[in-house]
């Protein structure tokens, strides 16, 4: 560090578990430039505070996790598109005046999917849960072309709400709500669904868990995207596999949305795969 070192973080409640600190760092040696990244614990009546704070000390920019994620909008100069359509923002960059909001969960999950050759145009796609994590997903596979997206959720009105919210603002009325209990009546019989789990079910300590069980169930699904990534290997994912498909965790949507805020700081700069797969094993 030097005087011309410029200065991001994390600001979040409780945030001393965060590994944004680790990875961001490791980020900028790779790529070769002045950063540094610390984390802020911020209370969460003085978000405002530490917007304005941040601002005042010429801070590049910030993650925002748990509980910020929606009341520091209210703070922001600028809101990007996919952030104002998912609700919450995980990013902010720095601009004249203020920060801008960004949300790099959709664009992390769609990176995740590339790198494992996983394609959401024309497919059939089933989407389990409908809570913030959901709302992310489904808003990314309305806007990639998937063919039709089953939301099923324990709780039926949710998942109406999310359906009727990303339906309405993406303009393809693609997301049909369902209970969850149904899956059973959902049409077709073959090996047809990209199936997207976003409950939190199976998530550590309950890693002996899936949110549906039916093996029955499983037979429908070619590829499985769980978005929990304690543990890195999920029982979702292992009951996918036994049943012949394919499947991969949360891990990649949470390095990659992490090394795209890094890109959204340091534009023109990008983080290449193979310093993405050394922080995926600091993330293990
Ligand atoms: P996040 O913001 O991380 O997505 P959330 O908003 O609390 O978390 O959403 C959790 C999701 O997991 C919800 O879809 C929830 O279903 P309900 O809306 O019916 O509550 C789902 N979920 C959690 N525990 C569940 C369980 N035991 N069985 C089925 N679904 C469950």
């Amino acid at each position: 560090m030097n005087g011309k070192t410029r200065v991001c973080g994390v600001i979040g409640c409780p945030v001393e578990h965060s590994m944004s600190p680790q990875m961001h760092n490791f980020y900028a040696e790779r790529t070769g430039l002045n950063l540094a990244y610390v984390p802020f614990r911020v209370e969460p009546q003085a978000v405002g505070d530490a917007v304005k704070g941040a601002y005042a000390l010429n801070l590049l920019g910030l993650n925002v996790t748990v509980p910020h994620k929606q009341r520091v909008m209210e703070y922001l100069v600028e809101i990007d598109e996919d952030a104002r359509a998912i609700g919450a923002v995980n990013t902010l960059v720095r601009m004249e005046g203020g920060y801008k909001g960004y949300n790099t969960d959709a664009a992390g999950l769609k990176r995740a999917m590339d790198r494992a050759g996983i394609a959401i145009r024309g497919q059939r796609c089933l989407l389990l849960g409908a809570g913030g994590a959901a709302k992310a997903a489904a808003y990314l596979l309305a806007r990639e072309g998937a063919d039709e997206v089953f939301l099923l959720n324990r709780n039926l009105d949710r998942a109406a709400q999310l359906a009727g919210c990303v339906n309405g603002l993406t303009g393809r009325d693609v997301i049909r709500p369902m209970a969850l209990a149904d899956y059973g009546r959902l049409s077709g019989t073959g090996r047809d669904f990209l199936c997207i789990q976003s409950t939190s079910v199976g998530m550590h300590p309950d890693t002996d868990q899936a949110v549906i069980e039916d093996e029955a169930f499983y037979e429908r699904i070619h590829t499985g995207v769980d978005i929990v990534y304690t543990p890195s290997e999920t029982k979702f994912m292992r009951l996918v596999r036994a049943s012949g498909g394919s499947a991969v965790g949360g891990l990649d949507m949470l390095l990659y949305q992490g090394i795209i805020a890094y890109e959204l700081w340091n534009p023109g700069t990008v983080v290449d795969e193979e310093t993405a797969s050394i922080a995926r094993q600091m993330l293990l």
